[in-house]
């Protein structure tokens, strides 16, 4: 994915954007471009391959002065990461400028077309400019130019373009997210809220099908399904989702603020959870569907849900095709995403078109916020930091609270969850930082490392694992402490490292296993509410009922933190990651 802004007003565009952009640096780092006013209605572009900072000072953009411009960041599909490919792109004659966040799943047949235009780039974005441009050249107005060329491409995309010889820019979106920003004397067009709300916080999300011609002083709907529907709106977001605040990263300031949305959502009125668990209470089959660590929610949720007696099965999108013959249509679909923007959920949908939707969703006004019955908002405020860290906590949270609810149990899950409130006052202590600082430091050498567990702590080890992986490049392998003996123990050897998720609930078993890796002289470093015989060393979680995998997993999330530190990774921007997932 991508991320892409614009502006057009009163002001100097340029800081506006350039600010913004950094702040959309979550949904791509490989390179980076602005497009802007030059003289004699010229179009001049900056762009470059690496990080923002980096490009903004060596082409001096700050000091440069114009009334509109458009900004993007990028995480390359199409064209390897060169300064040609970076955005933006540029017909022949240099006065259409566009960014673009999604594929062109028909670029090669429209560049094809395209027998006298001169191209720049391999990427699939270039047809765009040219494409408007030949239209233009064929007595369209640039508004129906890109009308056109909206309908002519193929494939989820959202794109922004500026042309030297009119006032407004326009915006196209379709699958990728953008929204306005609305100030009095000027609009943004972006991927994101967050990326313009220093300057407002009145706000138009845009709907798939838009064409919208943003101008200096106000906006105008050149084409939807939804005309009408463009109400401006406010949102609550905070200013200080925005900044890293007293953190080094933001991947830290994420793991510290779970505390406080435990008891925010401790404090709250659940009410609001209770029309989509009745949902559920009416369904035949729960299926829960994720990716990454959202399928971790998915599973985590769906064991609960079988524990309390209802049929559910956590499924990967791209799986979902296989379980269709077994999908009935009382059959309710509990959806998990940070994003909203998922492509693999996205493209699974009509696979569910017949059946209820619930989304456990971060991003209001996003696709998949867009497209369910029920929207559940995980309310963990902005996550920047590319590892889901708050989100997969929150939703993991709200997705077994809606299972306790549905299921008649909604006094022991509030009961628990005051439990994991409470208990989260003891972990956040000195002792368990330096405990998990002192364990970072024991593996951060390791090239392999295991993370066991039997059951639901199973689960928090896939998570802990995949955190691992993505912010140490370590290699992580989640493994069901049981299946341990059928073949992964040849891999224990004198010294290897494996760490052990321990609740009280599954103790007993998992010593057995555990002491079968001491035989063979591993090191075991545990994540448990008590010292075991069998840990090296220990990491004192604690009890939180059925969240108990909660303090488990910040526990995993800061080990990989601190793992990622002494290794001089960057935990914000992992390389070749980014925050949301939009290719297939
Ligand atoms: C892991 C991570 C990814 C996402 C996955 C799904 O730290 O962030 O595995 O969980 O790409 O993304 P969403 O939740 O946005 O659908």
């Amino acid at each position: 994915m991508c991320g892409i802004i614009g502006y057009n007003g009163n002001e100097n565009s340029i800081p506006l954007v350039l600010e913004g952009i950094k702040n959309l640096e979550y949904r791509g780092y490989d390179s980076f471009g602005c497009a802007f006013e030059g003289k004699d209605n010229n179009i001049e572009v900056r762009k470059d391959t690496g990080r923002i900072n980096k490009i903004i000072e060596t082409y001096g953009i700050s000091s440069e002065i114009s009334n509109k411009s458009i900004a993007h960041t990028r995480w390359a599909t199409h064209g390897g990461v060169t300064k040609a490919n970076s955005h933006p792109l540029l017909d022949c004659s240099g006065k259409i400028a566009v960014v673009h966040n999604g594929i062109i799943e028909n670029f090669q047949e429209l560049k094809d077309s395209l027998k006298n235009h001169t191209f720049s780039s391999d990427t699939d974005t270039e047809v765009l400019p040219h494409l408007i441009e030949e239209e233009m050249k064929n007595g369209k107005s640039f508004e129906d130019a890109v009308i056109s060329t909206s309908e002519k491409i193929k494939g989820f995309s959202s794109f922004v373009v500026m042309n030297s010889l009119t006032d407004n820019i326009i915006a196209v979106k379709n699958g990728s997210p953008l929204v306005l920003g609305v100030k009095e004397n000027g609009v943004f067009v972006a991927s994101d809220v967050p990326s313009f709300l220093k300057h407002t916080n009145k706000v138009v999300y845009l709907f798939d099908g838009d064409v919208i011609s943003v101008g200096k002083s106000g906006f105008k709907v050149l084409k939807s399904n939804n005309f009408g529907k463009h109400k401006v709106r406010e949102v609550n977001f905070s200013i200080s989702d925005v900044d890293k605040g007293k953190y080094r990263h933001f991947m830290l300031k994420e793991i510290m603020e779970q505390q406080t949305l435990v008891s925010k959502l401790v404090n709250s009125d659940l009410s609001y959870l209770k029309s989509a668990a009745s949902a559920v209470s009416l369904s035949k089959k729960v299926f829960l569907v994720g990716s990454g660590s959202s399928f971790h929610v998915a599973l985590l949720a769906a064991s609960l849900f079988r524990d309390l007696g209802r049929e559910a099965i956590a499924v990967q999108p791209q799986d979902l095709l296989n379980y269709s013959k077994t999908i009935g249509k009382e059959d309710i679909f509990i959806i998990i995403s940070q994003s909203g923007e998922t492509m693999d959920i996205i493209e699974s949908l009509p696979i569910i078109k017949e059946n209820k939707k619930i989304g456990i969703i971060n991003t209001e006004g996003s696709s998949l916020a867009n497209s369910v019955d029920y929207f559940i908002n995980i309310n963990a405020g902005h996550e920047k930091g590319v590892a889901a860290t708050k989100t997969f906590t929150m939703s993991a949270i709200l997705s077994c609270l809606i299972a306790m609810f549905s299921e008649g149990e909604e006094k022991e899950g509030l009961n628990d969850l005051n439990l994991l409130n409470i208990n989260l006052y003891n972990l956040f202590v000195p002792s368990v930082y330096n405990a998990i600082k002192e364990a970072a430091s024991a593996i951060k050498g390791e090239k392999n490392l295991f993370f066991l567990g039997r059951g639901t702590d199973y689960i928090s080890a896939m998570e802990a694992a995949l955190k691992m992986k993505e912010i140490t490049y370590i290699h992580a392998e989640a493994i069901d402490s049981a299946t341990f003996k059928h073949g992964p123990l040849a891999l224990i050897s004198k010294g290897t490292y494996s760490v052990a998720l321990v609740s009280d609930r599954f103790k007993d078993r998992e010593i057995n296993n555990l002491k079968e890796i001491k035989a063979r002289n591993g090191k075991i470093i545990g994540i448990a509410n008590e010292k075991l015989d069998v840990f090296d060393f220990l990491i004192r979680s604690q009890p939180a009922g059925i969240f108990s995998f909660v303090p488990q997993v910040i526990i995993s999330q800061l080990l990989s933190y601190y793992v990622s530190l002494s290794k001089h990774i960057d935990p914000d921007h992992p390389r070749n990651l980014a925050k949301a997932v939009t290719t297939k």
